[in-house]
């Protein structure tokens, strides 16, 4: 008989508001996300005050939407888990103070989760349990990783950005080329009609066999590929020195035609994508892994999926990849991995604490 304990999971340390309901830590019972994303648009990228605002508006109808979706009561909860770490600040407290209030009403243990592990985690729903050791690649817009897991809950670190997440570079590459916010699944879109060979951008790779990663080279590659090299000769008729709002008609970013544009979308999705798969690739032959995982907003994105199957077939190793619906940011994942805390005694007090940035 699989273990049926259900916890109920919250998650709030970006711009989703999450809540989920979860059997023996795989099975999704329901799984509620309100998306600030239309809030934040206009913006570029996520404004703090606002998420937390839109959190504190969405969170009660999110809970008790989760709840009803379940068909569960109280009296069937197990626990409580919430995300208390990495995220922005203001954001993880409207979560946290939701998820202790729940807690003590119900009189129900409390179980803090770490965002990142629980990306990590999402590949386990709805599926078979993960063989160990797992090399695991998380791309987000705010974290990039490579982790070796022992179990759901041993997890160590082996490498990690330098500066700017891979979410983050599809973000910033999406706002030069003008596709819109957020960048990633605008960019996966157009490369689809592009030429990934078109323009070789870098794939920094850092010194030696590291396993850390540098995304904001390519990012400023791609801004003087369109914009032309600051104080440089002008490099192209259509290019230089243009702002992404100044082409003509028919024209994109930077004067850009829509085959230029998606070329050059297929061409830093390639660089980016190459550099995330040799990583991992280099983890999983440095912890001997039995499999690889991949978690985090950016796992939705098609070109990775595929490059990362060919190089699990490769390594004769299975692929574990979320479904599409637990790449970005739920509760899902967060009920999930607490229920492996949970089993192992790992709960906490009501004096849990938020924490804006990773502990290593
Ligand atoms: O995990 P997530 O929802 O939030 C964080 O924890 O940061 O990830 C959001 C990121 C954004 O940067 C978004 O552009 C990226 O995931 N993303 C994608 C795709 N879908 C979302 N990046 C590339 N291709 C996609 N299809
Ligand atoms: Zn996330």
């Amino acid at each position: 008989m699989p273990d049926r304990t259900i916890i109920l999971g919250i998650e709030s340390s970006c711009d989703e508001t999450a809540c989920a309901l979860v059997a023996g830590g795989r099975a999704v019972l329901s799984s509620v996300v309100a998306s600030q994303i239309d809030l934040h648009a206009r913006f570029g990228g996520v404004v703090p005050e606002i998420a937390s605002r839109a959190h504190i508006e969405a969170i009660n109808t999110v809970i008790e939407q989760a709840i009803a979706a379940a068909g569960v009561s109280p009296g069937h909860i197990a626990a409580v888990a919430v995300t208390h770490e990495p995220g922005l600040i203001g954001s993880l407290l409207v979560g946290l103070m939701a998820a202790k209030t729940l807690a003590w009403a119900w009189d129900k243990p409390l179980v803090g989760v770490n965002h990142v592990y629980a990306h990590a985690y999402a590949a386990a729903l709805e599926a078979p349990a993960i063989d160990y050791p797992a090399a695991a690649l998380i791309c987000s817009g705010g974290h990039t990783a490579l982790y070796r897991c022992d179990s759901p809950t041993r997890l160590e670190l082996l490498g990690t950005t330098i500066d700017d997440a891979a979410g983050e570079a599809f973000d910033k590459v999406a706002a030069i080329l003008n596709l819109g916010y957020p960048g990633g699944p605008a960019i996966d879109r157009i490369a689809r009609t592009g030429n990934a060979k078109a323009v070789d951008f870098p794939r920094t790779l850092l010194r030696g066999q590291s396993l850390d990663f540098s995304f904001s080279g390519i990012k400023t590659a791609v801004l003087y590929h369109v914009n032309g090299v600051p104080g440089a000769v002008r490099r192209r008729a259509t290019g230089k020195g243009r702002t992404p709002s100044s082409g003509g008609a028919g024209k994109g970013a930077g004067g850009l035609s829509p085959q230029e544009v998606a070329d050059i979308a297929a061409s830093f999705q390639a660089a980016v994508v190459d550099v995330l798969r040799i990583k991992l690739r280099r983890a999983a032959r440095l912890i001997g892994a039995k499999t690889l995982i991949l978690g985090g907003g950016v796992a939705a994105n098609s070109a990775l999926r595929a490059a990362l199957t060919d190089l699990a077939a490769r390594l004769r190793i299975p692929l574990r990849m979320p479904e599409l619906r637990f790449c970005l940011d739920n509760a899902a994942m967060t009920a999930g991995l607490a229920f492996h805390y949970l089993r192992e005694g790992k709960v906490d007090t009501l004096d849990l604490e938020a924490n804006a940035t990773v502990r290593r």
